[in-house]
């Protein structure tokens, strides 16, 4: 039994998540935390929301809020749309909460103490009327180099170039739009990445067999343009405090939400569990977890670069990440699913429509592994009513309703295995194998495409056994055929659980039991295991065609293109 820590990027606390932010970490994640608990290893799944920074405050401001009550109220709605889509967190928690305040601090403490950390005093963009600091990109002005009027501090959106906010003329802030502004002196502290860029560039290569390429190229390109020392605190009110350690005229002051939230995978962990440092300490128990994290590309560089360096500072002796998967870009017909602009679907909407396991299966069986990929409402009508309805659905309700009809609710006895059920088991063998391949590799499109298949041969193998046909003559053989297509049922439920886990409850509900153990040994066994005599319960309709006219109002609904 190994031990599997798994985590997947917290997401932002301000705003439900688009259906791109779900498959990009979390859905990913959940899948693979179901399929190691299935083959019997220990799991943690560890997620958070991540709740400081600039966005969150502005986002609370708009709304009248304090800081504090909407990240209340936003963090159960995310957990709440996590619950309904079956995400198997082991705990969902808060940076927000005192266990980061500590660890944050903890670390910050061990940098200064090893001589990693630096206080540095510069010039920043100061709001008079929004009496803040403005991050850069809150700065808008127009653009030197091509006389766009509402140019970003970081970055011109019209020409591309990268800016500093003093390059702007006739700059003004976004949050409010007042021209009052000006450059004032502040001070913050550095971490001092030059001087760690050895350690983390050793420790990266040493994976560069492991690490899906990928992760490898983005940590690669960071390391290779050398990292830089960079500022770890904000001049803002919400955020982790840095407390007296750093002298009076820093008390006021909060790390930057980059710094603390990946030591919120920590930090959430020990929220619930006494025993955390079994997943996090090498010299506390944690030497034989295996950690593998997941994430969008956008959180490469953070998790492979910064937050190592940030371990490594400490000279501590935590747990780093073993295996990195992440994720391209899902896109919302070709253009990018936005939060800030309600661009594409949300959690929360999805859910209104259809029940998870639909949104579950087409995310993953088109996860956006080796290229962005197009999110259609048509592409995802298609595959629903192909896979889920034509494929799987029917054969279920097929198979269940033919049983009951000649030979009542029982699992039927009598025939005897032929070359029929044996070229099925055969094909099951590989396919099975190759499934399992798969998942263990994080390869999610192909382990759909092998559970894709699994379910056809199920058809094929009933099409070619043809019961209905067989029973007058042969009612033994149509028997046969009866008893295995009803095992394949229970082994679809055991099979289907990582991505559809809602269809896979109601699977092994037909035959009364929640036992999801992976299956090792041969089909030939697997598909005669039911004992002739099991009692079972034909079910509902598994899933309803989606009709072009539905197609029709969600792509009025939600605006596509
Ligand atoms: N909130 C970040 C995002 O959505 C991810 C944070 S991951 C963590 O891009 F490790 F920093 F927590
Ligand atoms: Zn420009």
């Amino acid at each position: 039994m190994a031990r599997i820590l798994i985590t997947s990027a917290l997401p932002y606390i301000n705003g439900i998540k688009h259906l791109g932010n779900l498959v990009g970490s979390m859905l990913p994640a959940d899948v693979y935390a179901r399929f190691r608990r299935q083959t019997g290893d220990e799991v943690l799944y560890i997620c958070a929301t991540d709740e400081h920074g600039t966005p969150a405050e502005l986002a609370a401001l708009a709304i009248g809020q304090s800081v504090q009550a909407y990240c209340d109220e936003q963090h159960e709605v995310q957990k709440r749309a996590g619950d309904q889509f079956g995400l198997s967190f082991d705990h969902f928690g808060r940076t927000s909460r005192d266990e980061n305040y500590i660890l944050t601090q903890h670390f910050a403490a061990k940098l200064q103490e090893n001589g990693f950390v630096e206080k540095r005093t510069e010039k920043q963009v100061f709001s008079i009327a929004d009496d803040r600091f403005l991050p850069d990109r809150y700065v808008e002005g127009t653009c030197p180099i091509c006389a766009y009027e509402k140019a970003r501090g970081d970055q011109c959106d019209n020409c591309g170039r990268l800016l500093d906010p003093t390059d702007l003329k006739d700059p003004y802030s976004s949050v409010s739009g007042s021209k009052d502004i000006e450059l004032r002196d502040t001070t913050h502290l550095y971490l001092l990445q030059e001087k760690l860029q050895a350690p983390v560039e050793t420790w990266v290569e040493d994976h560069a067999d492991v690490w899906p390429a990928l992760t490898l190229s983005i940590a690669r390109k960071w390391l290779k343009e050398g990292l830089r020392d960079r500022a770890i605190t904000r001049d803002l009110k919400w955020g982790v405090p840095l407390g007296d350690a750093f002298g009076p005229e820093m008390a006021n002051k909060v790390f930057y939400v980059w710094f603390d939230a990946p030591i919120g995978y920590i930090a959430a962990t020990k929220e619930k569990y006494d025993e955390w440092e079994s997943w996090w300490r090498e010299d506390k128990g944690a030497e034989d977890v295996s950690y593998v994290q997941f994430m969008g590309k956008d959180n490469v560089a953070f998790h492979t670069v910064s937050f190592p360096c940030t371990i490594f500072g400490s000279e501590e002796p935590w747990k780093k990440v073993d295996t990195l998967k992440s994720l391209n870009w899902l896109t919302w017909y070709g253009g990018k699913f936005s939060t800030s602009e309600k661009r594409g679907i949300f959690m929360d909407q999805a859910l209104e429509i259809l029940p998870a396991d639909y949104w579950r299966w087409y995310l993953m069986a088109n996860a956006p592994e080796s290229d962005d990929t197009s999110f259609t409402l048509e592409g995802f009508a298609q595959t629903v009513n192909k896979d889920l309805a034509d494929v799987l659905g029917n054969f279920v309700n097929r198979v269940t309703r033919f049983c009951k009809s000649k030979f009542g609710e029982e699992v039927p006895d009598g025939g005897e295995v032929g070359p029929v059920e044996e070229k099925l088991f055969a094909e099951l063998d590989t396919r099975i194998a190759s499934y399992t391949e798969n998942l263990h590799a994080m390869e999610f499109r192909k382990a759909c495409a092998d559970l894709r298949a699994i379910w056809a041969a199920g058809n094929e193998y009933m099409q070619e056994a043809a019961p209905w046909t067989a029973f007058k003559e042969d009612p033994a053989k149509a028997a046969i055929g009866v008893r295995v297509g009803l095992n394949l049922i229970k082994l679809f439920g055991v099979l289907s659980h990582p991505i559809v886990p809602f269809t896979s409850e109601k699977l092994l509900a037909i035959f009364g039991t929640t036992d999801t153990s992976w299956p090792t040994g041969p089909a030939a066994e697997i598909l005669t295991s039911l004992p002739a005599g099991t009692s079972f319960t034909p079910p509902d309709v598994l899933f309803k065609k989606i009709e072009d006219s539905q197609v029709e109002e969600w792509k009025e609904t939600f605006g596509a293109p």
